[in-house]
């Protein structure tokens, strides 16, 4: 994991060049129709086959367009049948005006699925005690404060806390419907959009669920 600052210093001098690829993407390449699945953030290990995945690290991971999601999103609007999202949102230092680039893009009828930190589930666990459901990532910790800090600022690169309640808001706010929980791993309330996404999550306890999963559709 980069420190704080050599992400700083690398978003600072990629900025625009990202940038510009996205532009040039969008005006040049970016489809007006047929299927579009998006998958934002593959990170270094997630790519997924069957969509166009997008990350700022095209460095040690892959992606198909390397572009910064603090940008509007490089595509055309009503264009995207899915878009997913997988512990990426809570890195963004705008997610409202992430939320409404994500409803520009989809179709009127797409879904989007989005999944972060599961702040109801760490405040639940903190307040139980139960020091195992953290982890000693990225820091190695010993008090469940320490641990529960390491779940929700995540050495400092997750700049809010997604409880379920504020997910929602977020989403209906953007212009979301249809907002459903789902378990992630096993459960998706779209499986012909999203079937490929289940096996790139992870989950070890089902009853207070790591990662906090909705799926949200734009209306038709
Ligand atoms: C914690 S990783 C999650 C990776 C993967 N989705 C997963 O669940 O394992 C966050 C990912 O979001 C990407 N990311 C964070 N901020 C970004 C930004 N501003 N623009 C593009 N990608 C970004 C990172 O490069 C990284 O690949």
């Amino acid at each position: 994991m980069l420190s704080r600052n050599a992400k700083a210093a690398f978003y600072a001098l990629a900025g625009p060049f990202m940038k510009l690829n996205g532009f040039r993407y969008r005006w040049l390449r970016a489809p007006r129709d047929g299927l579009l699945r998006i998958h934002l953030g593959p990170g270094q290990k997630n790519y997924i086959d069957g969509w166009f995945n997008v990350d700022a690290n095209a460095f040690t991971g892959k992606c198909d367009l390397w572009a910064d999601l603090r940008n509007p999103l490089p595509f055309h609007s009503d264009t995207a049948d899915a878009i997913y999202s997988h512990h990426v949102i809570e890195h963004l230092p705008d997610i409202p005006a992430h939320l409404r680039e994500v409803f520009r893009c989809l179709k009127p009828g797409g879904v989007y699925r989005v999944a972060g930190p599961n702040g109801d589930s760490a405040i639940a666990k903190f307040t139980q005690k139960d020091s195992a459901w953290f982890t000693d990532f990225p820091e190695r910790r010993i008090s469940i404060g320490g641990r529960f800090e390491n779940f929700i600022f995540c050495r400092r690169e997750h700049l809010t806390i997604l409880t379920h309640s504020y997910l929602d808001e977020l989403l209906t706010n953007a212009g979301f419907d249809d907002l459903r929980l789902c378990q992630p791993l096993v459960q998706t309330h779209h499986p012909i959009l999203f079937k490929e996404c289940l096996s790139k999550e992870s989950e070890s306890d089902p009853a207070y669920p790591h990662t906090l999963v909705i799926e949200a559709v734009k209306p038709a």
